[in-house]
């Protein structure tokens, strides 16, 4: 059926910016600063495009088909997609031995044992803490412009934002204070925010080829490598994995002495877990360590960067941010000035409307890694054309394909959402059922959480945090684009994060004018 070493089938061939190739086109989707570069290609080539494969390997498939994404990703056939070797590598790499690094039974037994601290009852007892945190920034936000003598100042909403995610993660995973928000991080926040973009960000050619080459080397070797290689990103993965592991370590400890005192926060779940006498769900010591550090990782600046480009989108459409704040302002009424619940926060349309656009616009993560076990067939919901010109409606695809799961490339696919896909447009959201659109992912029909046993088991969490944040600085404050203001890019570094063009060496930076709401 499928020939073993290349397709038999003739697909269209995406050109490669580096003449070296030995990282295919894997340096372009990193080096990408539009966050666009999936959906490009897509609207070039189609909804299955052949890649330049990594050196060492034959294959590799862009996909930003539904079907073909449903069948790599949810119920049975997913069993037959692993992440790719090398991407088990860097979540090892940044977390050691976690549920981002392992598959099979393994997997299972992670996502089982830290499941129970991200159900539905779990993620709404949270809700004070998000609300506490919100309530503390925009009285930061006063305080700032209670000094200014306009009516308005400019601030790195980006860095803000993340100070306050990274805050609330702190207290909601193990009761931690990062002190962010206070201006006195601790020497965990100083080291967390800038790790992913210092490992990942604007990833050279070199950097490239070395991550493709990852999947040839064995894990002991990478963790030597890791260990000792005198570089300065791994110097600061390094100091970062050596501080997270102490600062959680002591936290275990302390909970063990004390017990959890009624504590629900997701150590504490996860600490159950440990304890389990079912060996399917049961982690060890240092698991759990891995296992917190990752969802430091995975939780904190997904989240945070997630609401900054809703935040730069309203901006752009200030009758939309208009619009919401008197929804939230007519619910506030509503409720005598009490703390919104979970089920008026899902009950805001507008709010969960501009929530569901952000997410399906500006996905965070770009690219997801996949590759098959065993020679199989991709269904397509959108035919292909093939460069004989043939069209097809099913893909043959070879063991161990290199699969690209462009995020953005599904989520803007004109074929799904329809002409306007590139459009910021909250209103497509508006009176619709959303459990009837769950076609794909785990919410709201978009690829930007993954899907199925591996999609993100924080999802509820994230959009509950962005529901209670983006409601409560709407509420508050009128955001605008500075006059003249600096060129944005969308920079590639695991998380997309805001940055000005020509200031990449500041790191993250969204400059937005900020002025009480009238
Ligand atoms: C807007 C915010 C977020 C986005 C866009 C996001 C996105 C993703 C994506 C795309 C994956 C799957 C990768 C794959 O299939 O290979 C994932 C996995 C994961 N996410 Fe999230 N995430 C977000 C927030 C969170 C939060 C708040 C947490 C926890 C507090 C979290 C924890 C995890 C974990 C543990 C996994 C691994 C799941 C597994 O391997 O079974 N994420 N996330």
């Amino acid at each position: 059926m499928v020939r073993r070493c290349g397709f038999n089938v003739r697909l269209m061939v995406i050109p490669v910016s580096d003449p070296l190739r030995i990282p295919g086109n894997i340096i372009d989707l990193f080096a990408d600063t539009t966050a666009r570069l999936g959906a490009r290609w897509q609207a070039e080539y189609g909804t299955v495009v052949k890649l330049h494969p990594q050196i060492g390997t034959s294959d590799a498939i862009l996909v930003t088909d539904p079907a073909a994404l449903r069948y790599i990703f949810q119920g049975d056939t997913a069993e037959r997609f692993i992440r790719a070797p090398e991407w088990y590598a860097m979540a090892d790499l940044l977390a050691g031995e976690c549920i981002g690094s392992v598959e099979g039974d393994v997997h299972k037994r992670h996502r089982k044992g830290i499941r129970p601290a991200f159900g539905v009852p779990e993620t709404r007892a949270l809700l004070p803490v998000f609300n506490a945190i919100a309530v503390k920034l925009c009285e930061k936000w006063e305080n700032v412009l209670a000094l200014e003598t306009g009516d308005s100042t400019v601030l790195n909403i980006s860095d803000w934002i993340s100070k306050a995610s990274l805050d609330t993660f702190g207290e909601v995973a193990f009761d931690y204070q990062f002190g962010g928000l206070d201006g006195h991080p601790t020497e965990l926040a100083a080291a967390m925010p800038t790790v992913l973009l210092e490992t990942f960000g604007f990833m050279s050619v070199s950097q490239a080829a070395v991550v493709s080459l990852l999947q040839y080397i064995p894990m002991s070797f990478i963790r030597w490598v890791l260990n000792d290689s005198p570089t300065h990103a791994l110097d600061h993965v390094r100091n970062t994995n050596t501080v997270s592991t102490r600062i959680i370590l002591d936290l275990i400890n302390d909970r063990r002495t004390m017990g959890a005192g009624g504590k629900k926060d997701i150590m504490s779940s996860i600490l159950k877990a440990g304890l389990n006498d079912d060996p399917s769900s049961r982690l060890t010591d240092h698991e759990i360590v891995s296992e917190l550090r990752f969802l430091l990782l995975a939780g904190q600046e997904t989240s945070a960067n997630t609401l900054t480009w809703a935040l730069w989108e309203l901006c752009k459409f200030p009758d939309i941010q208009t619009a919401l704040r008197k929804e939230i302002r007519d619910a506030r009424e509503q409720k005598g000035g009490k703390d919104f619940t979970y089920q008026e926060l899902q009950a805001m349309p507008l709010l969960n409307a501009v929530i569901k656009e952000t997410l399906r616009f500006a996905p965070v993560v770009q690219n997801m890694f996949r590759e098959n076990l065993q020679d199989d067939v991709l269904p397509l919901a959108q035919p292909i054309t093939l460069k004989s010109g043939k069209v097809v409606n099913k893909l043959p695809i070879p063991k161990g394909t290199k699969i690209y799961a462009s995020v953005g490339g599904y989520n803007m696919n004109p074929g799904v959402w329809g002409d306007d896909a590139h459009i910021f447009n909250p209103q497509r959201w508006m009176n619709q059922d959303t459990d009837s659109t769950n076609a794909l992912g785990m919410y709201a029909n978009v690829m930007t959480f993954s899907a199925g046993a591996k999609g993100c088991i924080g999802w509820r969490f994230a959009v509950m945090q962005l529901q209670n944040l983006l409601s409560t600085l709407i509420e508050r404050f009128e955001f605008s684009l500075p006059e003249k203001g600096p060129k944005i890019i969308r920079a590639n570094c695991m998380a997309t994060q805001p940055m000005i063009e020509g200031e990449y060496e500041k790191g993250p930076q969204l400059p937005l004018v900020v002025r009480r709401a009238a």
